[in-house]
């Protein structure tokens, strides 16, 4: 077990994290870990925070550490949605020990509706940009987002060329609005990339 920016995170090798993979729940998408990325966006916030108790959708969350990251600094209310369900007992086991609740969902990104948006202030999302095809579904997603009444959509990556096109789809359609954040970190990990930030 390790702790970074607060949050306890377990090693692949915990004997409570092999206990659920041992129960059968082995990750499909890439979800088989915690990923760098989500470092970057806690180290935004750190400087930028999010005001307490805001609704917060964290999409693609895997272990769901960004999303407890928020919970325990803004005491934010927190959903994690996931197309593998496997995932969810990995963000649940970590939602326990590091004393916090959240809710856990499987679902994917195409099917959050407008009407199932209108329940978050902010969308976070970490390293969920890495097929082709994923650029287009969370471009569609921002803008169902805005129309929700969504304030601010934050996703981070190592800078892939699926979220490279993202961004300039991005820029493109909100100008602005969009910044783009470099981050570099070498502390609690070497971990480097963007997060792509858009408000309404
Ligand atoms: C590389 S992992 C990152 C997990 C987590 N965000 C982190 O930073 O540790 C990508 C996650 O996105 C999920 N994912 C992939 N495609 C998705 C989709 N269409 N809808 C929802 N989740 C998806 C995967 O199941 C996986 O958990």
């Amino acid at each position: 077990m390790r702790r970074a920016y607060g949050v306890r995170i377990m090693n692949s090798n915990h004997p409570e994290i092999r206990r659920l993979k041992r129960e059968g729940n082995v990750a499909e998408i890439h979800g088989n870990k915690f990923w760098n990325s989500s470092f970057l966006v806690m180290d935004y916030l750190k400087k930028n925070p999010l005001r307490k108790r805001v609704r917060v959708l964290e999409i693609g969350c895997g272990w769901g550490l960004l999303g407890i990251y928020c919970a325990r600094e803004f005491d934010a209310r927190v959903t994690g949605i996931d197309a593998d369900e496997n995932v969810l007992p990995y963000m649940a086991l970590h939602a326990d020990v590091n004393d916090v609740k959240v809710t856990g969902l499987k679902m994917s990104f195409q099917q959050l509706t407008v009407e199932k948006l209108k329940q978050y202030d902010v969308i976070l999302g970490a390293d969920i940009c890495f097929w082709d095809e994923m650029t287009g579904l969370l471009y569609n997603l921002i803008g169902r987002a805005f129309k929700a009444g969504v304030s601010t959509v934050m996703i981070a990556d190592p800078c892939r060329p699926p979220f490279g096109a993202l961004v300039e789809k991005c820029r493109k359609k909100y100008g602005d609005n969009v910044h783009v954040e470099e981050k570099w970190l070498t502390r609690p990990v070497h971990a480097s990339g963007e997060i792509l930030i858009v408000r309404r």
